[in-house]
């Protein structure tokens, strides 16, 4: 099977610009992403899944604390996300995040949600307290635990009468958008429609997402972006020790698991979820994981002698609102929102990393912003390596990062959609 995979842009495209006019763009002064690190994404009910997000993030936090080289203690806040709650503590789980990472307990930690966007959000918000002077360093995190997303009632309380309890797969209600009344794979479908993405070309897209991932993995390109899980006690001075628990007779957890040799015919043959193009080998895979990132001033990166020299600069990040039912469409406005004020075009940015919730979104996305394939998730997306909601925007801005240095370029924009109807970008530069 051979499918183009940057067919010619199509004369009646919709236009999606005029959703850039709500967005809000904020340039950072004095933002400088100095190293990070991430978990592997492990399939859902994996290795990962009895481990709380709270120490998936704090194994991140640890990691690219040490890979920063900079004293937690020079560090002035946390700002950690997560969507799914996934825990009886999680209430606590930025503060425990910051704690157990090593800060000292007069710096304050707070949670942030934006859906699929969180990670983003996490690191906008650090970017922000830098370029304020607020702090001199601020701890950026996205942890997620699909796996143990609860079975929930909301009414159980004050008791249920007989065949009246009310318990709900929280994974399954969270992809579900009661305000449109579809679930998020039908905003896909929507997207599939409006710019013409059939199947073939959704599995097209599907295929060299996981044939690059699968390169960039063998090639170990992944592997630098990964702090491999062991079983281990996080401590802390005044703290209960936290035990980081895998199953029974597994040493370690180093490699992202969904990713696979996966032929264009394999994924022919699923079928549609959403009845239409998308399927469950080219959507977003459900996975657990984590990452985190060091955003300092540009004084404290220059200070910091033993770690990695800095990865590059936080330049800007964008949030803009679209329909719910496309939100998928949701990186285009906040892209062409950022790029205007910055007054540059979609030319002068050498990498474009955009989270795929699904392969006919990621496609419709590329094709409106009309990036070439040979710029856009060069390392292959969330349908190869999976998408732990709030750890995605931590992944890509950290992914694409690294990908400029390896490569020698400049500039990248990193970005995803959030259910609901909304999308971030956010533009780095290599240092
Ligand atoms: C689409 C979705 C519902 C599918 O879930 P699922 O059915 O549990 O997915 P699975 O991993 O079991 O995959 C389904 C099938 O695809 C197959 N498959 C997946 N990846 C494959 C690959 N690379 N090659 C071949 N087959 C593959 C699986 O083997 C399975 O086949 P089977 O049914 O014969 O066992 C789920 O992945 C999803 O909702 N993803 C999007 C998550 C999301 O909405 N995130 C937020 C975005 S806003």
């Amino acid at each position: 099977m051979n499918v183009a995979l940057d067919p010619a842009p199509m004369a009646d495209a919709p236009d999606w610009s005029r959703y850039a006019e709500g967005a809000i763009v904020e340039t950072f002064a004095d933002a400088r992403l100095v190293a990070g690190a991430r978990t592997p994404f492990v399939d859902y009910n994996g290795a990962l899944a009895l481990v709380s997000p709270t120490d998936l993030g704090i194994h991140a936090a640890r990691a690219a604390i040490a890979r920063a080289g900079i004293d937690p203690a020079r560090i002035g806040v946390t700002i950690a996300g997560n969507c799914t709650q996934a825990s009886f503590d999680s209430l606590f789980f930025a503060r425990h995040i910051g704690l157990y990472a090593g800060m000292p307990d007069d710096r304050p930690a707070h949670g942030v949600q934006r859906l699929c966007t969180t990670g983003f959000e996490a690191i906008a918000q650090g970017a922000r307290a830098t370029s304020a002077g607020q702090v001199e360093a601020a701890l950026c995190v996205g942890t997620e635990s699909m796996s143990r997303a609860p079975v929930a009632s909301y009414t159980s309380r004050g008791g249920f009468g007989l065949g009246q309890v009310e318990f709900k797969d929280f994974l399954w209600e969270a992809l579900f958008d009661t305000g449109c009344g579809l679930p998020m794979g039908s905003t896909a479908e929507n997207l599939s429609r409006l710019h013409k993405v059939s199947r073939e070309e959704t599995d097209a897209y599907a295929a060299e997402s996981f044939a690059r991932a699968l390169a960039a993995q063998q090639a170990g390109r992944l592997a630098e972006e990964i702090a491999p899980v062991t079983e281990q006690v996080f401590e802390g001075k005044g703290l209960k020790p936290r035990r980081l628990a895998l199953p029974r007779k597994l040493a370690e957890v180093a490699a992202d698991t969904h990713v696979r040799p996966t032929p264009i015919e394999a994924l022919a043959k699923l079928k549609p979820v959403f009845g239409g193009v998308q399927t469950g080998g080219n959507s977003s895979a459900i996975v657990d994981g984590a990452a985190a990132v060091v955003v300092t001033t540009g004084a404290v990166a220059a200070s910091l002698g033993g770690g990695a020299a800095p990865l590059g600069r936080v330049v800007a990040a964008c949030a803009a609102g679209v329909p719910a039912e496309v939100m998928g469409i949701g990186p285009v406005p906040a892209t062409i929102a950022l790029l205007r004020r910055l007054g540059l075009g979609i030319g002068d940015i050498d990498l474009f990393e955009i989270n795929e919730a699904f392969g006919a979104q990621a496609e419709a996305v590329r094709r409106a912003l009309g990036v070439e394939h040979a710029r856009f998730n060069v390392n292959g997306g969330a349908i190869a390596f999976g998408h732990p909601l709030a750890a995605t925007g931590v992944r890509c801005v950290l992914s694409v990062m690294m990908e400029l240095r390896r490569r020698g370029l400049k500039r990248g924009i990193a970005g995803a959609c959030a259910g609901g109807g909304q999308g971030m970008a956010v533009l780095v530069e290599a240092a």
